[in-house]
């Protein structure tokens, strides 16, 4: 399995679960026991309606309209945030905010980075991979890429859970085996997903550092056909 690299100055994939096992809730111990949206552990009724959240916004309809009173909801969009997840000149960033040198993945690797916090919106995960750039093919917007980097959302079209996992080279979701192959644009190339994953458009800042120049190609998460 690849690694899961540091972005510059940042954590890994599995860093961001917001619960460091010394929450109120937590038996102690030093481990976090509950999942946040960003982690992996299916089932959970606040991913859930994140993904509706999620697919609300990639269909430009408002979010405010949504009833699910779930707090954690709030750390990724304001209820009455209706704009783009991404747009031309929002830095990528990694879990602690730092934005993403064009040096943090070597060919090969991946890490989860956020649109940088901007009224209205704090988070939205994104998948970042790096492969050589003759790799990619098929369905890959090429235009999208930069440096051999490619970004898509990592909320499974499927059922809304994070794409967290590898086999390989493809990029696996842990509820129920969908599988993503990057350098194909992210297209399905097993199990139950009915598209792919929505490519950002990326390219290097003057400055270095990883930038969208618009939003998510299509609808993030579930439904949105
Ligand atoms: S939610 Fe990803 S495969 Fe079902």
């Amino acid at each position: 399995m690849t690694r899961e690299p540091r972005a510059a100055g940042g954590r890994r994939d599995d860093d961001t679960d917001d619960c460091d096992g010394h929450c109120s809730e937590c038996p102690g111990g030093g481990e976090p026991h509950h999942p946040s949206i960003f982690s992996d552990d299916r089932g959970a009724m606040a991913r859930r309606d994140y993904a509706k959240l999620l697919a609300t916004v990639g269909g430009l309809t408002a979010v405010g309209s949504l009833a699910a009173p779930l707090a954690g909801l709030t750390r990724v969009f304001e209820r009455s945030y209706t704009g783009p997840v991404y747009s031309d000149g929002v830095y990528l960033v990694d879990g602690e905010g730092e934005r993403v040198a064009e040096s943090a993945l070597a060919k090969g690797e991946k890490t989860t980075v956020f649109p940088e916090p901007r009224p209205g919106i704090a988070k939205a995960p994104t998948l970042l991979v790096r492969r050589p750039e003759d790799a990619y093919a098929g369905a890959t917007n090429l235009e999208y890429t930069v440096g051999g980097y490619a970004a898509y959302s990592k909320v499974c079209t499927h059922a809304g859970c994070m794409v967290s996992n590898e086999e390989g080279e493809i990029l696996v979701c842990p509820c129920h085996f969908g599988k993503f192959d990057p350098v194909d644009g992210a297209s399905v190339v097993g199990g139950p997903p009915p598209r792919a994953l929505p490519q950002l458009p990326v390219t290097l800042s003057s400055d270095g550092y990883l930038m969208a120049t618009g939003d998510f190609e299509g609808p993030i998460g579930p439904g949105g056909e």
